[in-house]
């Protein structure tokens, strides 16, 4: 297998100009590494020094990043180096129309990697240019938090392939214009990690990568301030180790032991993981927890000014080492703290930040019925720059947690901890007339805000009235699922599917008989892909046949009109009707109104643009933005040629 990849790194060489002699080559090469380094150095030393100031040996530390980071950029092979050179010399490649993403566990979509090249086709069938492979590393079963507790960042999990395999793939993806996401998890290694290991062995060297106590003291006075991630399913952030008789940090599972970048050892060796995972061919990093990767006693250990510091320096290494690669932030958190994860203009953190907001809005107006809120998301977000570009969903493969702006709610006279039990009760059924089937994760019921699971289609009716043998409400729900795609696809940045959600996969589950699986529900949307159900999608009578093939349509327009391009204005504008949320978009060639039904009632919008005729570009229909009548869950995209 090496010798393959050394002969595909040779190929790749021979590409280059073969008038330039290899020294020369070389040098040139050297000198765009130099060039990068100098651009940013100052900064990356000043914030270095800044963040590790009271530790002697910091510029011994910073000058074996460097070092390092010329060592990893000396490795990238041609063909990487050649995208990176193409993506800085057009920084908006990720910005415009034409990116379509999703998201997929290896396992359950095609069991490997080389699973996944076989598939490739249907990957590509679905428009998808952004693939985001769910983590891959090797994890140790049944103490693996879906593949979150990394035992070794340079190894596949044995029963996926090999990192071969992997750099395989990400070649074939590059070759089909795909690019490739991988979570980087860095808040965390798993316990079986080779530092952890030796940590438990005594090793202080080892210990000091992590934060260990002797007694409960100090732990006690982080549980007074930081929150907790999971407080069902693995309550408190910290885990008694009896045969060390130590206190570890695992704010997630207590098998996911918290790295302490107090430590420039830490940061280094994790950065040297992240280049090593971009070498691969990955193009997109995504920072899992980010805002959790440093610690303060007496704060709430999350979003603190560090993280930020850290995260810049992350992308001037990538700007430096690997230009064509963008950082992805999972910050799920409330909508203050998302954004400044985009750093300034001058000083840019993440390329990319998860919607979270949005998409916990979008589900609280499925419950509600009622736009007010998501139409102020709307507004807010029309209101940042064009430039910061979010990654824009449905369904991911975590819960929903309802992080709402409530202050904004208190208007309605809606509360955080009823409203969160109405929203949780509406899409487990429970509430009557409901038609979401989903369940509840991490129900704490003294704190009120348990979170919710399940697939699209089954949160959008389509499993209820499947089950019921009702057919109307089987059209009904596919009919909204569209919708809320099509409202998805309408937004700017990059929309990111989640697997099986193109044929309105429903809730597995089979993980309550997984011993494994049982006690965290968001296995309730992680289900194998159904390649049985996934063959439907030809057939226009059933579910796939009625949902794929419109999601194929409406990727489609979004590709082909400017429209849709990040740069377009984006307004609201007023509908005269709660439950219908009318979307402008707008640059020079195009005006696009974007009309979303969020009631079971056909009703009309009561818009009433002065400019001519529209088209709705999905059915094709001719007519005016006026009195627009619009079915029960229903959508238009109405759009007018500037001329
Ligand atoms: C992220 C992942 C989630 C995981 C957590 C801990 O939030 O999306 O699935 O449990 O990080 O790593």
């Amino acid at each position: 297998m090496a010798s393959k990849r050394l002969q595909k790194k040779k190929t790749a060489q021979k590409a280059a100009p073969a008038e330039m002699p290899k020294t020369e080559m070389l040098q040139a090469d050297i000198h765009t590494f130099q060039q990068r380094l100098a651009r940013h150095y100052d900064e990356l030393k000043w914030l270095y020094c800044e963040l590790y100031q009271d530790n002697p040996y910091v510029m011994m530390h910073l000058d074996d990043l460097v070092s390092e980071m010329k060592k990893f950029y000396s490795d990238r092979n041609s063909a990487l180096k050649e995208s990176d050179l193409r993506r800085e010399k057009d920084p908006s490649w990720y910005k415009r129309n034409d990116l379509i993403g999703m998201m997929m566990y290896v396992s359950s979509f095609a069991g490997t990697l080389k699973g996944i090249e076989e598939n490739l086709d249907y990957i590509r069938e679905c428009n998808v240019n952004y693939l985001h492979l769910m983590p891959l590393l090797s994890s140790p079963k049944g103490r693996s938090d879906g593949g979150y507790a990394v035992a070794d960042f340079r190894t596949v999990q044995e029963e996926l392939g090999t990192m071969e395999d992997f750099a395989e793939l990400t070649g074939k993806c590059h070759e089909h214009g795909i690019s490739v996401c991988l979570d980087f998890v860095m808040n965390h290694t798993s316990e079986d990690h080779q530092w952890a290991k030796r940590a438990r062995a005594g090793e202080k060297e080892y210990q000091d990568r992590y934060f260990f106590f002797d007694t409960y003291d100090v732990p006690a006075m982080y549980e007074q301030t930081c929150p907790q991630v999971f407080p069902t399913t693995a309550p408190g952030n910290f885990t008694w180790l009896s045969e060390l008789g130590k206190h570890v940090m695992t704010t997630f599972y207590p098998y996911q032991w918290d790295l302490n970048y107090r430590n420039p050892i830490v940061l280094n060796e994790m950065i040297f993981n992240m280049l090593y995972l971009a070498n691969q061919g990955v193009d997109i990093v995504r920072l899992d927890a980010v805002p959790y990767i440093w610690k303060q006693l007496g704060t709430n250990c999350r979003n603190l000014p560090q993280v930020h510091t850290m995260v810049r320096m992350m992308r001037m290494i990538c700007e430096i080492v690997c230009p064509g690669v963008l950082l992805l932030g999972e910050v799920v958190m409330e909508p203050e703290k998302v954004v400044p994860y985009f750093g300034t203009v001058d000083k840019p953190e993440c390329h990319l930040l998860y919607n979270v907001t949005t998409m916990a809005s979008t589900w609280h107006t499925v419950a509600t019925r009622d736009v007010s809120l998501l139409r102020r998301q709307m507004d807010i977000i029309a209101s940042l720059p064009r430039d910061y570009t979010f990654q824009n969903y449905l369904r991911c493969h975590d819960d929903i947690g309802w992080g709402l702006d409530y202050v904004f709610l208190k208007n309605f006279a809606i509360s955080e901890v009823p409203h969160k039990k109405y929203l949780n009760d509406f899409f487990t059924g429970k509430y009557p007339g409901s038609f979401g089937r989903g369940e509840l994760y991490n129900d704490d019921p003294r704190l009120g805000d348990a979170r919710l699971c399940g697939t699209t289609a089954s949160l959008c009716g389509i499993e209820r009235a499947g089950f019921e043998g009702n057919e109307e409400g089987v059209s009904l729900g596919i009919r909204y699922d569209i919708t809320l795609h099509a409202f998805m696809l309408s937004q700017s940045g990059i929309p990111v599917i989640y697997s099986g959600d193109e044929i309105g996969q429903l809730n597995d589950y089979s993980y309550k008989n997984d011993p494994d699986k049982a006690a965290d529900s968001r296995y309730l949307h992680r289900g194998s892909f159904n390649w049985e159900l996934a063959k439907n999608r030809r057939l226009p009578h059933t579910v796939q046949g009625r949902l794929f093939p419109m999601l194929d349509k409406l990727e489609h327009i979004r590709t082909s009109h400017s429209v849709f391009n990040a740069s377009a204005q984006l307004r609201t504008i007023d509908t005269w009707d709660s439950s219908i949320l009318a979307l402008v978009r707008e640059n020079e060639e195009e005006k696009f109104i974007g009309i979303y039904n969020f009631s079971e009632y056909d009703k009309v919008a009561w818009i009433n643009e002065e400019d001519g005729m529209y088209l709705d570009l999905i059915s094709g229909r001719e007519m005016e933005a006026k009195g627009v009548q619009i079915p029960a869950f229903g959508c238009y995209w109405l759009c007018r040629k500037k001329s």
